[in-house]
C-alpha cells in the first residue's frame, strides 16, 4: 500500500518558460508529479513535450540565463532532515543534493563519462567528492557497485576507459556512478533508447531491481510504451508541457481515460514489442507561437467538441487519487 511517507519528491504546479531570440517558449505549464521510494514512475509523451525540461528542473539544470520558473514548487523529502524546496534552494544546498541525493543517468552514457578517466577513478572521485571516505574505502565500495550493476570481471572493468566498454556496460557504469552516493532518487532520461533491444531489457530489469532492493525512486523518461508496460509502477502522460493523465501503470494500460493516451496506445500495434516510438500519431505538438485556446490537445483530438477550445481542462482525480485526467469530457468518455 502506498502512503504519503513513501513520497520522496513532489513537483507541484510547475510552470517554466524559456526566453529565446525567437520569443517565449512555455515549455512546462502547471505540471505536477510525485515520486515514491522503491517505485519507477515513467514520464511519457511525444518529442518536444517537455519531459527532459521537467526532469532537469528537479536539479535546476535548465540554463539559468534563459529559464524563468514562473510558478510551482519542487520538494525533495529526505528520509532524515527537513524537506528541501529545489527552486528556492541556495547553491550550496543544491550542490549537496545534485549527484548525491538525486542523481541522473542519460541516453548516451559515453557522452557523460570522462574519456580520459578509468572507471575506477570515475567511481572513486565521485564518492570522495560527496562522501567522507578514504581512497581505499572508495575503492572497496567501487568494487561492490560494479558487482551490484551485474558486471562480472570487476578488476577489468575498473581498469577500463569508457571507450573500452560496450554501450550496455557503459550504462551499467553510469548507473553505478549514480548509485555511488546512496541516492534517494535516480532521474533516468531515455536510459535505454541508444541500446539494442536485448540490452535494453537487461538494463531495465537492473533499474527495477535497484529501485526495489535499495528503495530508490526512479523517474524514467521514455518514448517507448513497451518500456513503461514492463517496468513502471506509475505513469504520467505529458503533452505540450502539460500533464494529461497520471495513474498506476496497471490502471493506465487497462483503462486509459484521456483521448491523447488512447491515441498513443492505439498507435502501438503490439504493446509488448519494445522499440516502437510514440511518433506515429498524426499532426504535431503545437508551436509555442501558435498554441490553441482551451484544451491544448483539441486540434488533434478525435473526441474534440466546439466547447473544448473555450476552456482549459483542470487536472481532476477520477474518484481514487491514483488516477487523474485533464479533459473536459472525462465523465462522458469514461471507460471502466
Ligand atoms: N534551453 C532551452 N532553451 C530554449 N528552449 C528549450 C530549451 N530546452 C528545451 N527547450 C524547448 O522546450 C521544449 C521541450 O523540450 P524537451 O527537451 O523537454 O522535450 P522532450 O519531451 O524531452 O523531447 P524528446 O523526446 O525529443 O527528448 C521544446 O520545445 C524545446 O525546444
Ligand atoms: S478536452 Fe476536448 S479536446 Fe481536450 S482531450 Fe478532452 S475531448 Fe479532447
Ligand atoms: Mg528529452
Amino acid at each position: 500500500m502506498n502512503t504519503n511517507n513513501d513520497i520522496v519528491l513532489k513537483i507541484e504546479n510547475l510552470s517554466l518558460k524559456f526566453h529565446t531570440p525567437g520569443g517565449i517558449i512555455p515549455a512546462v505549464e502547471d505540471f505536477s508529479l510525485s515520486l515514491r521510494r522503491g517505485k519507477i514512475h515513467a514520464l511519457v509523451g511525444e518529442s518536444g513535450s517537455g519531459k527532459s525540461v521537467t526532469v532537469k528542473s528537479v536539479l535546476r539544470l535548465n540554463p539559468e540565463t534563459n529559464t524563468e520558473y514562473t510558478s510551482g514548487r519542487i520538494e525533495y523529502i529526505p528520509s532524515e532532515g527537513e524537506p528541501i524546496e529545489i527552486l528556492s534552494a541556495n547553491e550550496s544546498t543544491l550542490r549537496s543534493v545534485r549527484g548525491s541525493k538525486i542523481s541522473m543517468i542519460f541516453q548516451e552514457p559515453g557522452r557523460y563519462l570522462n574519456p580520459v578517466m578509468r572507471v575506477r577513478q570515475l567511481l572513486t572521485e565521485t564518492m570522495m567528492t560527496h562522501l567522507k571516505v578514504t581512497k581505499q574505502e572508495a575503492l572497496e565500495k567501487a568494487k561492490d557497485l560494479i558487482r551490484l550493476v551485474e558486471l562480472n570481471d570487476v578488476d577489468r572493468v575498473l581498469a577500463s576507459y569508457p571507450h573500452e566498454l560496450s554501450g550496455g556496460m557503459k550504462q551499467r557504469v553510469m548507473i553505478a556512478i549514480a548509485l555511488s552516493c546512496s541516492p534517494d532518487i535516480i532521474l533516468a532520461d531515455e536510459p535505454t533508447t541508444a541500446l539494442d533491444v536485448t540490452v535494453q531489457a537487461k538494463i531495465l530489469a537492473l533499474l527495477k531491481k535497484i529501485a526495489r532492493e535499495l528503495n530508490i525512486a526512479v523517474l524514467l523518461i521514455t518514448h517507448d510504451l513497451a518500456v513503461v508496460y514492463e517496468s513502471a509502477d506509475e505513469v504520467s502522460v505529458m503533452y505540450a508541457g502539460k500533464l494529461m493523465e497520471s495513474s498506476t501503470s496497471g490502471s493506465l494500460f487497462k483503462a486509459p481515460q484521456h483521448p491523447y493516451t488512447r491515441v498513443l496506445l492505439g498507435a502501438v500495434p503490439d504493446i509488448s514489442r519494445r522499440g516502437q516510438p510514440l511518433l506515429s500519431i498524426k499532426g504535431n505538438i503545437p508551436d509555442s507561437a501558435d498554441r490553441p485556446t482551451g484544451c491544448i490537445f483539441s486540434p488533434r483530438c478525435p473526441e474534440a467538441r466546439d466547447f473544448c477550445s473555450l476552456s482549459v481542462p483542470a487536472f481532476e482525480s477520477l474518484g481514487n487519487n491514483a488516477h487523474g485526467v485533464a479533459c473536459l469530457r472525462t465523465r462522458e468518455l469514461f471507460r471502466a
